[in-house]
């Protein structure tokens, strides 16, 4: 974001020791606990770019067996925190002249996963809360951006070999729809597959 012009960037982490970048303003910001993102927002009144990042798994919640306590973790960070953070830091973008909210969104918004079927509720919620909140700050001028991709190089992807892209491929066309006031991004060709194929029928499925 810098390279590409920005300003100034603060970085919401739980732990600031953990954001080194001497270019970025770290922000205490776990978001599931109100009183962080409160005092965020109090902060940083002069963002006009939002980025819904905060993302984990469901693990341990498998389809068929396993506690229902990762799907609620994943749900919580994922949706509510997304929630959470956008409404906290909605008036702040209207005063600031719209600005722009990009959620981190998945393939797995679209198509339920039998291996991770609490993360991938988890992400469709949070691609409807990305709907409702594109139509619900169209009036006050904030560009709303949800980014769909398949699996990506980072920690949260260490557990498969399927081909991955790169967080930085990821960065780079987030930043250019920005640029064009694009509203998706489909970030890899898995996603753009999955994406043209949502207006054809269902194949009948032959039973087993
Ligand atoms: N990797 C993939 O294959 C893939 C594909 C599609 C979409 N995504 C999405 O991309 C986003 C980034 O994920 P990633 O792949 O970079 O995973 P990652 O390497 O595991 O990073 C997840 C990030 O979320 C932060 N986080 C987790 N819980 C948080 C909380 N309660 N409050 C604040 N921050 C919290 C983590 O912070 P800490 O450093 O404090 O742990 C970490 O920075 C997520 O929304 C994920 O769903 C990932």
């Amino acid at each position: 974001m810098l390279e590409h012009g920005a300003a100034k960037i603060y970085a919401g982490v739980r732990d600031p020791a953990t954001a080194a970048d001497q270019d970025v303003t770290p922000l205490r910001l776990d978001v599931t606990k109100p009183e962080e993102i409160a005092e965020a927002a109090a902060v940083a009144g002069d963002v006009t770019i939002v980025i819904n990042n905060a993302g984990i798994a469901s693990t341990g919640t498998g389809l068929l067996e396993g506690a229902f306590d990762g799907a609620r973790r994943a749900m919580e960070v994922n949706y509510f925190g997304t929630w959470a953070v956008s409404r906290a830091f909605a008036p702040i973008l209207a005063r600031n002249g719209g600005g722009a909210l990009v959620n981190m969104l998945s393939l797995a918004s679209w198509v339920g996963q039998p291996l991770f079927p609490g993360y991938a509720a988890a992400k469709a919620a949070q691609w409807s809360l990305t709907d409702a909140l594109r139509q619900g700050l169209r009036e006050q001028g904030t560009l709303v951006i949800g980014v769909h991709a398949g699996f990506v190089d980072t920690d949260l992807g260490a557990w498969t070999d399927a081909p991955k892209i790169s967080a930085a491929d990821v960065a780079e066309q987030t930043l250019k729809a920005l640029a064009n006031d694009q509203v998706e991004v489909h970030a890899d060709e898995k996603t753009r597959r999955v994406k043209a194929a949502l207006s054809q029928p269902l194949n009948p499925q032959p039973r087993a």
